[in-house]
């Protein structure tokens, strides 16, 4: 296990607050924001482009950051993409998709809207989605996915963990049901990925997609898309740097990933990334996993003991704490939690209304962990949250 107060030093910020806005996005280590400031100060140029020395040593360093992310997942290189979120990286996936009128999405109820709107908008050109239910603790049943297969089901979308309820989905099982009834699947790991050990060999999912400022700290800006079969997938994007030769009449594409980074890339973001999930991996995923979700269950099990609040998600959580205090407003929650103590948490509806709707609530208080974080804030949170009922 590392020692979680020496890491802190790498993140200046948290001297200022109690940052449990993880969820949302996480602080970046100063190893990658001086990875990025080397960029600018010794070698910036474009990527992929030119002979001189510049663009020489930016592509080399934009093309290691690949590699590192790519080592990270256990993934080809060549399948995995940089985009700017996971938003993109969806979009990229529903847009490119070879569809035909009638085929048919399933869904669940509690994806990001980041996950959902993309597939929804597919009704427009004929294409069936089913949105499956949930529990009421956010958990995906397998056995629900699997009823909802049908002939002309071609892909199922599901998220790795909740970024509302930190639900963990049995993607494993999830996953063995798509490859048996031939149907591609897309792991949204934006909630997994740097925060739990993703076993991509046995998960072996047809796309996988997290944006590079969450678990992964690396700065906004940044995502990931991994296609096992990049072929099949058409760009969404045209332009410059991903062609091989162009006439009047026609062009030549490149083969992924270049195909998929049309246009300049967010080259100093892309490094920043790569040297933030070196960072991860260094302090290894199976210790920030067990650090984040020890916090989180601990979290969980306290605020439930104060009388008015009420938590929500399973007892088996990932590192996000959803709760409400009763006869309050979420965002006012919030609001004091920050103006009295400097605990900066999330509230509403997190980008996911219809997982939100479904607990008949119309928002929540957020505290979502993240590796730097302790347990004298986790006490913080909780004496804090405890002073706030006695304000009802
Ligand atoms: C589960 C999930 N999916 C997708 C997203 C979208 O990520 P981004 O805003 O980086 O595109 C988020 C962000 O909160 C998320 O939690």
């Amino acid at each position: 296990m590392y020692d979680v107060l020496s890491v802190r030093e790498d993140f200046p910020v948290l001297k200022e607050v109690i940052y449990l806005d993880n969820a949302a996005t996480t602080q970046t280590p100063v190893q990658a924001v001086y990875a990025m400031q080397d960029y600018f100060f010794k070698y910036a140029a474009n990527h992929g482009r030119g002979a001189h020395r510049l663009a020489r040593e930016t592509t080399n360093h934009y093309e290691d950051a690949r590699e590192s992310v790519a080592s990270f997942f256990n993934i080809d290189a060549e399948k995995t993409i940089f985009t700017k979120n996971a938003t993109e990286s969806i979009n990229i996936v529903s847009r490119g998709f070879p569809w035909k009128k009638g085929d048919h999405v399933i869904v669940t109820l509690v994806e990001h809207h980041s996950n959902l709107l993309p597939w929804m908008r597919l009704r427009d050109i004929g294409v069936e989605v089913t949105v499956v239910d949930v529990d009421v603790a956010g958990v995906v049943n397998p056995e629900e996915i699997r009823n909802a297969i049908k002939d002309n089901t071609r892909l199922i979308a599901v998220n790795h963990v909740s970024n509302v309820f930190g639900s963990v989905q049995d993607i494993e099982t999830i996953s063995s049901i798509a490859r048996q009834a031939g149907v591609k699947i897309l792991v949204d790991g934006s909630q997994s990925a740097g925060n739990m050990s993703i076993d991509m060999k046995s998960v072996d999912p047809d796309f996988f997609v997290c944006p590079g400022h969450k678990g992964l700290l690396g700065p906004q800006g940044t995502g990931v898309l991994y296609i096992k079969e990049p072929d099949e997938i058409e760009s969404l994007f045209l332009g410059g740097g991903m062609v091989s030769s162009v006439t009047r009449e026609s062009f030549k594409m490149e083969p992924s990933p270049a195909k998929f980074e049309a246009g300049t890339p967010n080259i100093p973001g892309v490094i920043g990334l790569g040297r933030s999930v070196e960072y991860v991996a260094e302090l290894g995923v199976d210790s920030i996993q067990k650090h984040e979700f020890e916090l989180a269950r601990e979290a969980a099990s306290r605020l439930e003991d104060i009388a008015g609040v009420e938590v929500y998600g399973p007892k088996k959580r990932a590192g996000v704490v959803p709760f409400n205090v009763t006869g309050m407003n979420a965002h006012d929650v919030a609001m004091i939690l920050d103006q009295t103590k400097g605990i900066c948490v999330r509230s509403g509806y997190h980008c996911a209304m219809p997982g939100v709707d479904n607990l008949g609530v119309n928002g929540t208080v957020r505290a979502s962990f993240g590796l730097y974080n302790t347990e004298d804030e986790l006490e913080s949170l909780v004496k804090t949250v405890s002073d706030i009922t006695a304000l009802v």
